[in-house]
């Protein structure tokens, strides 16, 4: 991606030991597993995947949540994986996150206010009025009346209440804002004007986001980069225009034509993913989708395909993606 890098993934893993049953022993659940990527300043890459694929982990990831199993996370250029507490402290700062359900994620005995104004006391010497000001002019900002300032979370409607989480990731002036599924919670007209409201954002202040979500139709309206996960790992990724006319893995084709959509060329190409989602605590040997692809061969069964570089920023893991 062109422009100033402001994260990147390289070979990105989480691993989670879990419990399979009394005195058997522990299973690992591959819940990411080796992802790379880079962001660039002012851009969105969107995640798509089903149920269960990482998407979330993920996103713990980008946001420092978690630590990573291996793999290396670089913000703005640090290496977080290797970075002290006070460096780790600076660049949580420049990584904000918005959550799906915007009912859970601000605390309901707390005036909006101080919601937004929070990270500001935690993280700036800011006076109370300059903090006051700052989350006033945010509020207006993301299209609410500042002085509902002193309201509860309750006294406001699901859309409003994302604009507040929204508000309250852009206090410090992040880098980087990670959404998981942020408008899946919403009325579809009320996610239109969310949407409207994250890219007006994004132009005025360069943020990138890293956009979670189910819905193709959202993520060809909103995203620069797409990247699509398959129990854990990349196995397509491709700038928007390209993804969405010549999508080349066959799970890619599966998730498209399992979209509505306007082209009617497009609709007319439909092939149907079946089967479901196998459990990433025993991921199929080779590739992970050979058991649900109508092209799978013998060597799709016992190779793990490689991400391989078909020009034109398309990456795709797929042995037979020269033949179909
Ligand atoms: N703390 C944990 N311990 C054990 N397994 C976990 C943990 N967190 C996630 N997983 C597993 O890792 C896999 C990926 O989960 P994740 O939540 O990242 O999926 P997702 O793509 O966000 O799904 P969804 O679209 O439903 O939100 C799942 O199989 C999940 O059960
Ligand atoms: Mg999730």
């Amino acid at each position: 991606m062109s422009g100033e890098t402001v994260l990147e993934a390289q070979a990105l893993t989480r691993h989670y030991a879990v419990s399979t049953g009394f005195l058997k022993p522990k299973g690992l659940v591959r819940a990411l597993d080796g992802v790379s990527f880079t962001l660039a300043a002012g851009k969105t890459l969107a995640v798509v995947g089903e149920s269960g694929c990482g998407k979330s982990t993920l996103a713990r990831q980008l946001t420092m949540i978690e630590p990573a199993t291996s793999g290396a996370l670089l913000l703005a250029g640090a290496d977080v994986t290797h970075a002290d507490a006070a460096l780790k402290k600076q660049l949580r700062q420049q990584v904000q996150m918005v959550f799906q359900n915007p009912f859970a994620s601000l605390n309901p005995r707390k005036k909006i206010g101080h919601a937004l104004e929070e990270p500001l006391v935690i993280n700036t010497d800011a006076t109370k009025a300059a903090r006051t000001e700052r989350a006033r002019a945010m509020m207006a900002r993301v299209g609410l009346r500042p002085e509902h300032d002193a309201r509860y979370p309750h006294m406001f409607s699901g859309g409003q209440r994302q604009r507040i989480a929204i508000a309250r990731a852009l206090m410090l002036q992040p880098k980087i804002v990670v959404l998981d599924e942020p408008v899946s919670a919403l009325d579809v007209s009320i996610q239109a004007q969310v949407l409207n409201l994250l890219m007006d954002l994004q132009d005025e202040t360069r943020v990138a986001y890293v956009f979670i979500s189910h819905n193709l139709a959202v993520v060809e309206l909103i995203a620069d980069e797409v990247l699509v996960m398959y129990l854990g790992k990349v196995v397509e990724q491709a700038p928007k225009a390209v993804l969405f006319a010549t999508p080349r893995h066959p799970y890619t084709r599966a998730l498209l034509a399992s979209t509505p959509r306007i082209d009617k060329a497009a609709r007319q190409q439909r092939e149907v993913l079946s089967g479901e989602l196998p459990s990433p605590l025993n991921p199929p040997s080779g590739c992970a989708f050979h058991k649900r692809c109508p092209f799978a061969i013998e060597r799709c069964r016992v190779e793990v395909p490689v991400l391989e570089d078909l020009g034109g920023a398309q990456r795709v893991a797929c042995h037979r993606v020269h033949e179909i």
